[in-house]
Formats: structure tokens, C-alpha cells, sequence
């Protein structure tokens, strides 16, 4: 289960050679990202630093390069420290301007086979919105879908666009959905779809989590299209607890989960693959207009760290961190502009460092 796969790394040393100090750090790559990435990055170090938590930064920098065929990418070689660490936190990316760009959060995500995205929305204690007790884990198929990028043109007027779904994806992530559900404690996972509409590609992701359903019977299972859950989801979140979805749509119901609480500048997400290779990030973008300005709310990137922390097995502070940001949340006497204060990235960091 992805919450338990890197126990071992916390592990004590055995080699005597190894200062114990550095040994017992885990080592997780950063991606700081553009615009505001660079600033909600340092606030995370400096909290995770003034909380001790033993884990050692490698950050790097994944600005495009023009590869051969014209298009920009990841320079290759700034893939490696990922290779290595296996464990990432990522600010958000800026897809290059032109035709035919692939976003390279996308390009991440493939590159290391992420193939389910997990994003917690629950209500943010001390934040008001017009719901209360939301608490609902959206489970993204995170590599086909629409998100393929096989489009074309057939004839001037008329493009093409594939959504592939594959029964390989579609049992990785159902499978995925219930065995968080499991370990987790959650009581109900909702397979969401079109499939009266989309038969084939809708029905093999529904058939491949009603398959799925059926090796936990401890967990309820139900079924929903997509369009009726959006009407139910503003009505009450309270009914839904765990949804797993196709890939856009997983896209979209993410978004309007997280504006139930606050919005993404509030909501963590994890991209999981095999192993226990994990990314975590925050999903908003780069907010160019405020970059640089100290002006940005590093919340959604902490809370993407924290269930990193989770991930790594640190419960402990994970609770610990997570505790000081709500409790400065709550005292409401530090919050950036977004959520309606006048204090700056550094004032609010420095806040939740103090309530550590
Ligand atoms: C998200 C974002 C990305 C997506 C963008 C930045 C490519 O909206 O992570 O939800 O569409 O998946
Ligand atoms: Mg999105």
C-alpha cells in the first residue's frame, strides 16, 4: 500500500561509515517551479526546517530546453535526481508558450509513470465556506484519457481528438482507489463516468472498477455519471467519500471538490506510481502577476508536503505541521490576500513556524 512502501527509509543506518544524522534524512527532490513556485517552496523548507524534519532537498531546475525536434522540454539530465530519490515536491510549472507544447506537469507525471493523482478535499478548520464537513478523496486516473495528446487533423475544419482507456490503467487505478478506501478507513468508493454516452471507453473504466469492487466487500460501492454527481456534489459533498474517475474528469471534479473548501490554494495532491515513487504538488499555477512579490499563499504546496510526510511514514509531524497551519488559519491574524488578509508569504510562514 503507498502509505507503508517507504518505512524502510526511515530505517537506522547500518553502516557505521555513515554520519547517523545524515543517513536517517530522506532525500527528496524539489522541484521549486516558476512564478510564485520559487516563494511557496522556501516557506515549506523553512517550516519543514524549524519543525526538524529530517529529510534533505535536492532541488532542481526544470526550465524547457529546445530538444531536436523543435519542441521544449525537461532536460533530460534534471530527471535524475527524481530517479534517484524517487520522492518529489513540486511547485507549479509554466507550460512554454506556442503550438503543440506538452504542460510539463503532464511531462513529469508521465515520465515517471504517476499513474493515480490523489487530491484530499476537506474543509479547511477555521476557513469558512458555504460548506461545512466536506471530506472527500477525488482518485484521478493520471496517464490516458483525453490526456493522451493523440489529436490531429483529418481535413481543414475537422480535428481529432483520442481518449484512450485501458482495462491495464483503468484496474491500476480502481485497485488503487480501494485499497486507500481500506487503509484509510473510508467507508464508500463512487466510480464516476459517462459511460451511457461513451460505451465503450466510459464502460470498460466502470467494468474494470465494478470488477474491482468485488474483492472488497467491506468497502460500499456505488456508481454515478458524471453530470448527476456535479448537480449532487453542490447539493451535499457530505454523501460522497472517495470518487475515482477517468482522467479529465478526475481533472475537473478535483477543482470544483477543492472550491467546496477554499479553493487550490488551500488543496494537496499526490501523483502516485509503483514502488512508492510519488510526486506531490501544489495544483494552482504560477500566478505571474503576484510572483516575486511575497504576496503568495504557500498553504496548498505545505499541505502537498504533508502528505508526503504521510507518505514517508512521519505521522507524527506530518500532525504536528499540519496543526500549526490551521491553528494560524484559525487566529486568522496572518493570512495572505487570497484568503481575504493582508499579510505577506514570509509573515504567515513565520506564523505557523511560530506555532510549531
Ligand atoms: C491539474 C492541472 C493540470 C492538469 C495542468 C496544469 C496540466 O490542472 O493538475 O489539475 O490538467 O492535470
Ligand atoms: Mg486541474
Amino acid at each position: 500500500m503507498w502509505t507503508t512502501r517507504y518505512a524502510h527509509r526511515l530505517a537506522k543506518p547500518s553502516s557505521r561509515c555513515m554520519s547517523s544524522s545524515a543517513a536517517e534524512k530522506v532525500r527528496v527532490t524539489l522541484f521549486p517551479g516558476d512564478g510564485i513556485g520559487p516563494e511557496i517552496s522556501s516557506s515549506v523548507q523553512k517550516i519543514f526546517s524549524v519543525a526538524d524534519v529530517p529529510i534533505v532537498w535536492e532541488p532542481v531546475d526544470v526550465t524547457p530546453v529546445k530538444s531536436p525536434s523543435g519542441k521544449f522540454i525537461i532536460p533530460p539530465e534534471s530527471l535524475e535526481p527524481m530517479k534517484r530519490t524517487k520522492i518529489g515536491l513540486k511547485g507549479p510549472l509554466a507550460t512554454p508558450i506556442g503550438k503543440g507544447h506538452q504542460s510539463l506537469n503532464l511531462a513529469l507525471r508521465k515520465a515517471f509513470s504517476l499513474y493515480a493523482n490523489v487530491r484530499p478535499c476537506k474543509s479547511v478548520v477555521g476557513y469558512k465556506t458555504a460548506y461545512d464537513d466536506v471530506d472527500i478523496v477525488t482518485i484521478r486516473e493520471n496517464t490516458e484519457g483525453e490526456y493522451s495528446g493523440i489529436e490531429h487533423e483529418i481535413v481543414p475544419g475537422v480535428v481529432q481528438s483520442i481518449k484512450v482507456i485501458t482495462e491495464n490503467a483503468s484496474t491500476k487505478v480502481s485497485k488503487f482507489a480501494f485499497d486507500f478506501a481500506k487503509a484509510q478507513g473510508r467507508r464508500k468508493v463512487t466510480a464516476v463516468h459517462k459511460s451511457n454516452i461513451m460505451r465503450m471507453s466510459d464502460g470498460l473504466f466502470l467494468d474494470c472498477c465494478r470488477r474491482m469492487s468485488e474483492k472488497y466487500p467491506e468497502i460500499e460501492f456505488t456508481e454515478m455519471y458524471l453530470d448527476t454527481l456535479c448537480m449532487a456534489m453542490v447539493q451535499d459533498p457530505k454523501q460522497f467519500d472517495v470518487l475515482v474517475l477517468p482522467n479529465l474528469y478526475g481533472d475537473i471534479l478535483s477543482d470544483l471538490c477543492a472550491g467546496l473548501i477554499g479553493g487550490l490554494g488551500l488543496t494537496p495532491s499526490g501523483n502516485i506510481g509503483a514502488d512508492g515513487v510519488a510526486i506531490f504538488e501544489a495544483v494552482h499555477g504560477t500566478a505571474p502577476d503576484i510572483a516575486g512579490q511575497d504576496k503568495a499563499n504557500p498553504t496548498a504546496l505545505l499541505l502537498s508536503g504533508i502528505m508526503m510526510l504521510r507518505h514517508l511514514q512521519m505521522h507524527d509531524l506530518a500532525q504536528k505541521i499540519e496543526q500549526a497551519i490551521f491553528k494560524t488559519i484559525t487566529e486568522g491574524k496572518y493570512l495572505t490576500g487570497d484568503l481575504g488578509g493582508k499579510s505577506s508569504c514570509s509573515d504567515y510562514t513565520n506564523a505557523i513556524c511560530d506555532n510549531l
